[in-house]
């Protein structure tokens, strides 16, 4: 969507699969989706440096109104006991940290998981409610409506965001209820798009969605760029279940195909080494590549998978640069999660800058490998269901 915004992918933080739809304050007061969530989680997000790295839009997700609308003015309502101060004042206190305030709604009749009013018959009031509270993106789902009130509806709700004169980011989950996506048409409309299933906290969940984006890459990159990008949806770093190693894997995967870096944990109890990750400088600044090319995988196997990205600088013979990520898939008949090394010509990846490209490793604070020709070698030990992930920065002519 041309309307100014997210000419990078969208980078913050929404509870949905860490915290799902706990409204229980009284037996879960720190899980529950109240005010005091989102507050707690401005305030580290700050403190702890997340928006200084670019984490700045806090998403409320589903699960935060009432379950009717005001018989008078039909508006929505926050539910009144999670979020006593209501919306505008939230919505205040955010901004007061320096950070964008988001807005979960659904197009159809109701909201997925809680089933709250849906924005089905009140698209203007709706758009202009999130306008007035000053919200910056809208995450709108499309449950309980049918594929016409979605085709219709996911446009109409854009133009009724448009009508309010406030600029927000428009998410959404249109393709993740289509058969057969036209993301020409999406790409049109939105500035972001699910295109796959809720990810869960497991290695498993992400590389499923990683393998539904390799069978789709033709389709999706097609239409992704500043302004308009697929979404795989969080990042679920920080949790329970991902290794350090998927940890790695899901950061680097999610920054080759510049998704949205929007984070689903709770920042109080991220351990330090996966903090490290979800703030790594050389990482984010792949995923937020000016030049906005979406990356793919190139190279399939039972064993491995090579993806890349080209990204900047690009040289005087208009060759890019490029991030690529090599993945262990494992399943290796004996020791099938043990580290295996994985070795490849550089130009078989595409990489064929005469000039040749400098090497640094990204996990390793942009450890310097050395100078690489086109035809050389390029050889990196990989652990088990996790990847390497390096910087080939092209040569310039000299
Ligand atoms: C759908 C969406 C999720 C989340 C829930 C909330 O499942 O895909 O991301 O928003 O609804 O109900």
């Amino acid at each position: 969507l041309e309307n100014g915004l997210a000419r990078t992918p969208p980078m913050g933080w929404m509870p949905f699969e860490r915290f799902q739809c706990t409204v229980d304050c009284v037996h879960s007061p720190r899980d529950c989706i109240s005010e005091s969530l989102f507050k707690r989680t401005a305030d580290l997000l700050v403190s702890e440096g997340y928006a200084a790295m670019g984490f700045q839009y806090l998403i409320i997700d589903d699960c935060w109104m009432e379950s009717f609308r005001d018989t008078i003015t039909q508006k929505l309502l926050p539910d009144r006991e999670r979020f006593p101060s209501g919306m505008a004042a939230l919505s205040h206190y955010i901004h007061g940290r320096g950070l964008k305030f988001g807005i979960y709604h659904d197009v159809g009749r109701k909201t997925c998981m809680f089933g709250g009013p849906g924005a089905l018959g009140h698209f203007q009031l709706d758009a202009q409610t999130f306008a007035d509270w000053g919200a910056d993106y809208v995450k709108l789902d499309g449950c309980y409506a049918t594929g016409y009130e979605r085709d219709t509806g996911y446009p109409a709700f854009g133009k009724a965001m448009n009508r309010t004169g406030r600029q927000m980011v428009y998410s959404c989950s249109w393709p993740f209820y289509k058969e057969k996506p036209d993301y020409r048409l999406i790409a049109k409309h939105c500035n972001l798009w699910r295109f796959a299933t809720d990810i869960k906290d497991s290695y498993t969940s992400v590389f499923e969605i990683m393998e539904l984006y390799r069978r789709n890459q033709q389709q999706l990159l097609a239409h992704a760029g500043p302004g308009r990008w697929n979404d795989p949806d969080m990042l679920v770093l920080g949790n329970f279940h991902l290794s350090y190693d998927a940890s790695r894997l899901q950061m680097a995967i999610w920054s080759v195909i510049a998704a949205p870096l929007i984070m689903t944990n709770d920042l109080e109890t991220v351990r330090p080494e996966i903090k490290q990750l979800l703030q790594n400088r050389e990482i984010i600044a792949i995923n937020q590549d000016l030049l906005g090319i979406p990356g793919r995988c190139v190279r399939t196997s039972k064993h491995f998978q090579v993806w890349l990205r080209p990204v900047t600088p690009v040289n005087d013979l208009g060759k890019h640069s490029f991030a690529v990520a090599f993945v262990n898939r494992g399943n290796f008949s004996h020791c099938p999660l043990c580290p295996r090394q994985f070795e490849v010509v550089l130009e078989h990846l595409g990489l064929d800058s005469p000039t040749g490209y400098y090497v640094v490793d990204l996990f390793k604070s942009s450890r310097h490998l050395g100078m690489f020709k086109p035809n050389d070698a390029f050889s990196t030990r990989i652990n088990p269901e996790g990847v390497t992930f390096y910087k080939f920065t092209v040569a310039p002519l000299l």
